[in-house]
């Protein structure tokens, strides 16, 4: 490469760019740059852990942006010996976790502000306390079990690595630590991103007729809806759409959430449901199953969306809100992702083609795909029922 090369790309760290398909572009372009120039010492240094997390070390510097401190002040801050913190401080300096300000002070990064978050936080502690084990086993399962692509949620990676039979939600219920890690990274996993009830929904497809709303019908359904987290989101950026809400999850789920009093005052009903079992809430105008597909392998899937499929009615629509896989080019996030659900859960993240005939041997019928999130490709794939016109 040449300097000048070198020089163009030294100026574009002066001037981040503030449009979000600008900089999508822009990192796309420098991550394959990135690996493009990549040696194999290289790849196996990229590592980061979350220590500078437990020392709320990234948090402080955050707070404190555009100060620089002394590795003796951050010391004294963190708690951590000035001899160990010292090494943290080199080592995330050098992978840009922090800013090496001068010989002996630090500031915050960009990264700093990331690591900051309280979802990054939870999703680095999800990954290093649950899913890590999990992925070290891969090799020996894979090598076990003859290189098949697997299928069953309870014989996974996860399965081997944790000696279980149950499947990870299940066995998530006995271990509360992980338990908490995962939900708070599952409530903050698209952290920075829009709502989609911010007017990124075809709210079109939620509207009722006045006879509906008198009728007592329900507007909106989220099936596998966790806490409920999404349904307070939604009557908060649509307050005046009327109609009934439902939030639905396993009870042992539901009984863990700490929002009753705030689903009480919104209106937003809880019903524990089953969704291997007939759905209780029939004819609702919008079923919405956010990331819960994904964690399903074909033939599940198809007992979750045929319940479904048996409750709507000939106006109702269904929201499946997951990853759509591109056929051509899957990003890094998509293909991990992927690997994620297929390590936890047997389960698989799909193409466009995939949900249409997953739809269709449920008993529905893909109507459209809007994507809303292009670096995850988050999508809502929408049916309506098979014999719709
Ligand atoms: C990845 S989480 C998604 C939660 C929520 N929809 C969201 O987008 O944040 C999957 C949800 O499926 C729920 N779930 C798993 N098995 C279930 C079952 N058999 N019946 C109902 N819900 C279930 C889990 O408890 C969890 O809340």
């Amino acid at each position: 490469m040449s300097s000048s090369a070198v020089e163009q790309l030294q100026n574009l760290l002066k001037d981040t760019p503030s449009d979000e398909n600008e900089r999508r572009d822009i990192y796309g372009a420098a991550v394959k740059l990135m690996y493009q120039v990549e040696t194999p010492q290289d790849t196996q240094q990229r590592l980061y852990h979350g220590t500078g997390i437990d020392l709320n070390l990234f948090k402080f510097l955050d707070e404190n942006k555009g100060n620089a401190f002394s590795q003796k002040e951050l010391a004294d801050i963190t708690g951590a010996e000035p001899a160990l913190l010292y090494r943290l401080l080199r080592f995330y300096a050098a992978h840009g976790m922090i800013n090496q300000v001068d010989q002996d002070t630090y500031g915050a990064s960009n990264i700093t502000h990331n690591l900051a978050l309280p979802g990054t936080a939870a999703g680095i502690k999800h990954y290093s306390l649950t899913m890590t084990p999990a992925y070290q086993a891969i090799p020996k399962y894979l090598a076990k079990n003859s290189y098949k692509n697997p299928t069953d949620s309870t014989k996974t990676p996860f399965n081997m690595a944790y000696n279980t039979e149950l499947p990870v939600f299940k066995w998530r219920e006995q271990n509360p630590e992980n338990y908490k890690v995962g939900q708070a990274f599952m409530a903050a996993q698209r952290i920075g991103q829009r709502s989609v009830w911010d007017g990124l929904v075809p709210l079109d497809d939620f509207k009722m007729k006045q006879e509906d709303i008198d009728n007592d019908r329900v507007m909106l359904c989220d099936v596998g809806g966790g806490s409920g987290h999404q349904c307070v989101e939604f009557r908060k950026y649509q307050p005046d759409m009327k109609g009934r809400i439902v939030t639905e999850d396993l009870f042992s789920v539901q009984n863990l959430a700490k929002n009753r009093e705030e689903l009480n005052k919104l209106n937003i009903e809880m019903v524990p449901h089953n969704f291997m079992q007939e759905q209780p809430v029939q004819g609702a105008k919008v079923y919405y199953l956010r990331n819960v597909i994904h964690n399903w392998n074909d033939e599940p899937s198809k007992v979750i969306l045929g319940s479904v499929a048996k409750a709507v009615a000939a106006d109702s629509v269904v929201i499946v809100d997951d990853v759509v896989m591109p056929q051509v080019g899957a990003s890094w996030k998509q293909s991990s992702m992927d690997l994620a659900m297929m390590t936890m859960l047997a389960a698989v993240e799909r193409t466009e083609n995939h949900f249409a005939q997953l739809l269709q041997e449920s008993g529905l019928k893909l109507r459209n795909v809007v994507t809303y999130d292009k670096d995850y490709g988050d999508s809502f794939i929408i049916a309506v029922p098979a014999d719709a016109s």
